[in-house]
């Protein structure tokens, strides 16, 4: 680890593709920062695997012993904070978080959500996008504002929805699209060239479009 790297915690409740993909692309050198732990609210979390075999250290934070959201949420913050990140990811953590945590880490935590933003925040986005007969769907990157899945978007993946699709095959091509653009983004910040400032995401200096940076595929 250099000097500058910076430390990335990793929320998660769940698979962890996500989680795999960013320790990946750390373990190819193609992301500078370093993942110093994984924290699930839930014990079962298959990502809570993926991160020891990776030499990670995990913590589980289990939201079900504790009576309100806002203990909960001091709790994680006090684990998250052992470790003081530069960089608070969000990977499938499904958990709504308190104005509170969320003012602790603005322009720090980043979020992955599977819709083309503004479009579809919260639940069930394949099957919304399906439903509205719309032609395309994808995912967002965003930095967490206290807005539910509505802080400035990084980057967006689109692609197109097929004829036949479900929202399991949907969410299966969306998945390959988010373990590309994640990576990407945490390599951003760990290289300074993104920041959150004023509920404003800003790219090498220049403030980013509602849509962010579009990812386009390399042919
Ligand atoms: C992803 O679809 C992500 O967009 C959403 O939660 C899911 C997490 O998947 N926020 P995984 O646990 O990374 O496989």
């Amino acid at each position: 680890m250099t000097a500058e790297s910076k430390k990335i915690v990793v929320l998660i409740s769940g698979s962890g593709s996500n989680l795999q993909a960013l320790i990946d692309k750390q373990q190819a050198g193609q992301i500078s920062g370093q993942l110093v732990a994984v924290i699930s609210n839930k014990q079962n979390a298959f990502g809570l695997t993926r991160a020891e075999k990776a030499s990670i250290a995990t913590h589980v934070v289990d939201h079900t012993q504790y009576s309100s959201r806002s203990e909960y949420d001091q709790a994680l913050a006090n684990v998250i904070d052992t470790y003081q990140p530069d960089l608070v990811v969000l990977a499938g953590f499904m958990r709504i978080l308190t104005p509170e945590f969320v003012q602790k880490y603005v322009g720090k935590m980043l979020n992955i959500h599977p819709s083309l933003l503004p479009k579809y925040q919260g639940l069930n986005t394949h099957q919304r996008a399906i439903d509205a007969k719309d032609e395309t769907h994808g995912v967002s990157v965003h930095f967490v504002t206290e807005e539910l899945d509505g802080g400035p978007v990084v980057c967006q993946a689109e692609i197109p929805i097929l004829p036949d699709d479900t929202a399991e095959t949907l969410a299966e091509r969306i998945h390959t699209k988010e373990h590309i653009i994640y990576p990407l983004v945490v390599e951003w910040f760990c290289q300074n060239k993104l920041v959150m400032k004023a509920n404003q995401a800003y790219f090498d200096n220049q403030v980013l479009p509602s849509t962010g940076v579009p990812y386009v595929e390399k042919s």
